[in-house]
């Protein structure tokens, strides 16, 4: 699975955890290169929009909070992003909502807790059924838009 990432300054140091502990992946890294103080939709959406384009099969975006990345990635027309701070919402965010992005705050979890939540997110599916027809209520608005 290729897996774009990105992150601001305050997600750098999880977003490099990250690259190595699942180095066995594919992940294109979009940013930010270094912990030096730079505005979250500049990487955010370029990691978006590979994911929304098909360049990518998922992402993944951090920032101090989660929120900011959260904000960017979901104006992303095909974008399901999910900021995520337990396994269980991780979990939900895959079988109920089909996220497409992983949102995680690099400032409120743990090393080892994002490990886990990205565990599960890339191992958990959608459950399609009734919770397909919720999110074809969401891509019609977006036709729309
Ligand atoms: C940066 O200080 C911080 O505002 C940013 O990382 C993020 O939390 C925004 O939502």
């Amino acid at each position: 699975m290729k897996i774009a990432i990105a992150s601001d300054h305050a997600g750098f140091e999880l977003k490099e955890q990250i690259k190595e502990f699942f180095s066995e992946m594919e992940i294109v890294d979009f940013g930010t290169y270094s912990s030096e103080s730079m505005d979250y939709p500049d990487t955010g959406f370029k990691a978006a929009k590979a994911v929304a384009g098909g360049d990518c099969e998922r992402g993944i975006l951090i920032c101090g909070s989660g929120l900011g990345m959260s904000i960017v990635a979901n104006k992303v027309s095909g974008i399901r992003a999910a900021l995520c701070q337990t396994k269980q919402f991780a979990e939900l965010s895959r079988k109920h909502n089909n996220s497409n992005i992983l949102v995680l705050s690099g400032r409120f979890i743990s090393e080892y807790l994002a490990k886990e939540i990205i565990d599960v997110w890339l191992n958990t599916e959608f459950e399609g059924e009734r919770h397909q027809k919720r999110l074809d209520k969401i891509s019609d608005y977006e036709k729309e838009e």
